[in-house]
């Protein structure tokens, strides 16, 4: 059980599923260790949005990796395709960003111009053209921003290609099994300890998600809890995501529709209560009044990973030499999930990376280390 393998990655979400798939490719051989079952947690809460323009508003390090990592998508769509044969539903209808006031509207066309200016397929729809695009959403909105290459994937589907990928490089999988220490010799990894065993390895990812922090002592990862509902209906309501500060609505394959998500800070518990859904209902509902018709699926709940800085961690530990973090992606790790992969995996086998710039790194920022450890 206990064999050598080249790196072993804590966590059994996307994230860690995406770093052994990028590293069994380049032939590495990788143990994955989820002390649940796989894809459970926020993976499987996710509502698979490949937001680049609309979660990322503005000039920040997150907002090259965002649009990077979604042009990685219809090449990784074919290659997962290729390789494992499960089909991750990409689809690639874009996105409306909706003003519910004037001064929304005013913030918006901003965004727009912004995004333009960094060569992005932005455009404003005026209320008056947006029934055109979407018939059936409310004629009480103020306009739109339309980002024509956002668009959404399944994520417990991409999560599963991810590791059966992994799989079929060679890659390993153990489930129900908890890390509970990082074997540490000299300021050197040599491996990780679960309540039974002890596994040899040179390098260990922690790719824990929100409990990334209960291994990792030192690392300023929070939980931010999400809820969400899904309905289905006869006819197509809506082709578009549709996103507001409010609230957003996916349209999956099958007439199926995500409403999500309530952010409710510095809770693990993820039971879902009434009154988050009951407001999520009202928003989808004054969004798209049809929505009204459509049956009810279910509802989840699930728990975001935060760093203060909204920013996820990607990279080798300052201290710790072959520990490297990858947590924290917040209301992104769907979308940075393939870039993610990459990076980490050119890290571990040396391969030149430039993310041109040191934000993801844990050094310098402990500022934010102090702040995340007051509540
Ligand atoms: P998780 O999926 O939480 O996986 C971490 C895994 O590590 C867990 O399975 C856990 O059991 C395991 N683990 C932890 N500690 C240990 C240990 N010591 N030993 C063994 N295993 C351990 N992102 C998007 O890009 N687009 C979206 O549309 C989107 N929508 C979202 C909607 C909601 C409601 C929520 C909650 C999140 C959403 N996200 C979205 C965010 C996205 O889901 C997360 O950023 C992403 O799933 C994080 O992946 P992860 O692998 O880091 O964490
Ligand atoms: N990115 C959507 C969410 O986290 O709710």
């Amino acid at each position: 059980m206990n064999s050598k393998h080249d790196v072993i990655i804590v966590g059994g979400g996307i994230i860690g599923h995406s770093i052994s798939y990028s590293l069994s490719k380049k032939g590495m051989k990788t143990l994955v260790i989820e002390k649940g079952k796989i894809n459970k947690r926020a993976t499987s809460a996710a509502a698979g949005m490949l937001a680049a323009l609309s979660e990322v508003t503005d000039e920040s390090p997150l907002y090259d990796i965002a649009r990077t990592s979604r042009n990685m998508f219809p090449k990784l769509r074919d290659e997962l395709y290729e390789n494992t044969g499960i089909d991750i539903e990409l689809i690639q209808q874009g996105m409306l960003n909706i003003a519910h006031t004037e001064e929304d509207a005013a913030k918006l066309i901003k965004m727009t111009q912004f995004h333009q200016s960094k060569g992005e397929a932005a455009c404003w729809v005026p209320t008056t053209e947006l029934n055109e695009l979407e018939p059936n959403l409310s004629s009480t909105i103020c306009g739109a921003m339309f980002a024509s290459n956002d668009g959404h994937v399944s994520p417990l589907k991409l999560a599963t290609a991810f590791a059966e990928g992994a799989k079929n490089y060679g890659g390993r999988l153990l489930e129900f099994t908890e890390v509970t220490e990082l074997l540490i010799q000299n300021e050197r990894v040599v491996g990780v300890k679960t309540y039974t065993d002890e596994f040899y390895s040179k390098n260990v990812v922690i790719a824990g998600g929100a409990w990334a922090s209960h291994l990792l002592k030192d690392l300023p990862i929070f939980p931010v809890k999400g809820e969400c509902f899904s309905v289905t209906s006869q006819e197509k309501l809506i082709t578009k995501t549709i996103f507001s500060d409010e609230c957003y609505i996916v349209p999956k394959q099958g007439n199926r529709y995500i409403v999500g998500a309530t952010v409710i800070q510095g809770t693990y518990d993820e039971r879902v209560n009434v009154a988050g859904i009951h407001s999520l209902l009202n928003k989808a509902i004054n969004l798209l009044p049809k929505l009204k018709e459509a049956k009810w699926e279910k509802v989840w709940a699930g728990i975001r990973p935060q760093t203060i800085d909204e920013l996820p961690f990607i990279d080798e530990h300052p201290t710790l030499k072959g520990v490297y973090v990858a947590a924290g992606h917040y209301r992104n790790g769907i979308l940075l999930s393939p870039i993610t992969g990459e990076r980490i995996a050119n890290l571990i086998t040396g391969e030149y990376v430039n993310f041109g710039t040191k934000a993801f790194s844990l050094k310098g920022r402990e500022a934010i280390h102090e702040a995340t450890h007051k509540w």
